[in-house]
């Protein structure tokens, strides 16, 4: 139980670890107790321990029935809900979502309906890719999403770099779902069927030399200036010595900046220190956030955007609508859950969600 002792995935400075705890765990105020079933992986559930966010049970996306809840939860015992965490201002323990108890603490958690195509597997890979990809489309680029109650520029061109990322898949189908058209998506040859199938018009490898070219022509060709993207990979230009112009938000600049440089509207999942024009996106974005970066730029106008967007999800999750990832490969026990966070952390993961099965 949620006071017992247990091992859960812990992230130190140097990466996973497992370790035991006997912390109890008790919802206060608005929070929630969950037992987790599923939590999903993220690149991030390792890489944030290289930016000084460690020391904390790993993992953010997970799903599970409500337990016990505070007096101001919007949840009973008995709900099954799925949610995220975010990183700041604190992550106390109970906060991780690679341990079998966890406490639901934020705005972003969501019930899932009793009836309906969506189940606790998928719904534990859904938050971060899909609430990512919102404010990057509905928030950073400004685009409208009528169907679910989302003001914004209509039927715009955009390129997603990176489409068979998780948050290159949400983008896509998200952006189709809203009207935007035509999408251009860049990813692997092997990847370009789903992808297509998932609402892209125009796909590229990624790997061509004359990949820019291409997608310049190919938006020539549409008619149609395209004048958002969404870098959903961020792919090349961290290290030091990168070349920018190699990099994914270098060539997703490139491909769209031809005869309108200042007109173009650029988002990245990772900073872009090289182009000013880049807006990073965030899984969740709080008018009260402590990091600068992650508060909204206009909150009268964005607030609810990211609860519009996952009522919306939950409402249509399904085939020809919104799948999130329509490959997800579930994990059990602690040494696969560990070896499948580092394969995620590494990029290795191609058109690919996984989700830990509870208990650890
Ligand atoms: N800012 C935030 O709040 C936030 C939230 C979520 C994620 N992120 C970051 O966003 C990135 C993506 O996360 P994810 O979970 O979506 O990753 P992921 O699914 O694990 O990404 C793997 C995919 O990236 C594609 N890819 C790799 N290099 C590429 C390149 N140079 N050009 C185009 N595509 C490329 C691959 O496509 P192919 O298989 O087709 O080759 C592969 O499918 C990570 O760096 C993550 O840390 C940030």
């Amino acid at each position: 139980m949620a006071d017992s002792t247990r091992t859960v995935i812990y992230l130190s400075p140097d990466g996973p670890v497992l370790k035991n705890i006997s912390e109890r765990y008790q919802p206060t105020g608005a929070q929630s107790l969950l037992r987790v079933d599923y939590s999903g992986i993220n690149p991030a559930d390792i890489k944030h321990a290289s930016i000084g966010l460690h020391s904390s049970v790993a993992g953010y996306d997970m799903s599970g029935e409500v337990l016990e809840t505070g007096p101001d939860s919007p949840f009973k015992p008995g709900d099954k809900i799925f949610g995220l965490n975010p990183t700041f201002p604190s992550r106390p323990l109970y906060m991780g979502a690679h341990q079998d108890y966890a406490i639901a603490s934020s705005k972003f958690w969501y019930k899932l309906p009793a009836a309906g195509n969506l189940g606790l597997r998928e719904a534990a890979t859904l938050p971060v890719m899909t609430l990512t990809a919102a404010d990057g489309l509905f928030h950073l680029l400004g685009l409208g999403f009528p169907g679910a109650g989302i003001p914004g520029a209509a039927s715009q061109a955009l390129l997603i770099w990176g489409g068979a990322s998780t948050v290159g898949l949400a983008a896509l189908q998200l952006a189709k779902a809203a009207g935007h058209s035509p999408i251009f998506v860049t990813a692997s040859a092997k990847n370009h069927g789903t992808l297509k199938a998932l609402g892209a018009d125009y796909c590229f490898d990624y790997r061509d030399a004359d990949v820019v070219e291409r997608i310049r022509k190919a938006i020539r060709d549409s008619g149609k200036p395209v004048s958002h993207a969404l870098d959903a990979v961020g792919a090349g230009s961290m290290a030091v010595g990168d070349d920018f112009k190699k990099s994914s938000p270098g060539l997703t600049a490139a491909s769209i900046s031809e005869g309108q440089q200042s007109n173009v509207k650029l988002v990245c999942v990772l900073p872009v220190r090289e182009d000013q024009r880049y807006k990073l996106c965030f899984a969740t974005r709080d008018a009260s956030s402590p990091l600068p970066m992650a508060r909204m730029a206009d909150p009268e106008a964005w607030d609810g955007m990211q609860a519009k967007v996952m009522d919306w999800v939950i409402e249509n999750f399904g085939a020809g609508k919104y799948l999130g990832c329509p490959n997800i490969t579930v994990v059990k026990g602690t040494e696969e859950s560990l070896e499948a966070m580092r394969r995620s952390a590494e990029g290795k993961s191609s058109l690919e969600k996984i989700a830990v099965e509870h208990p650890l």
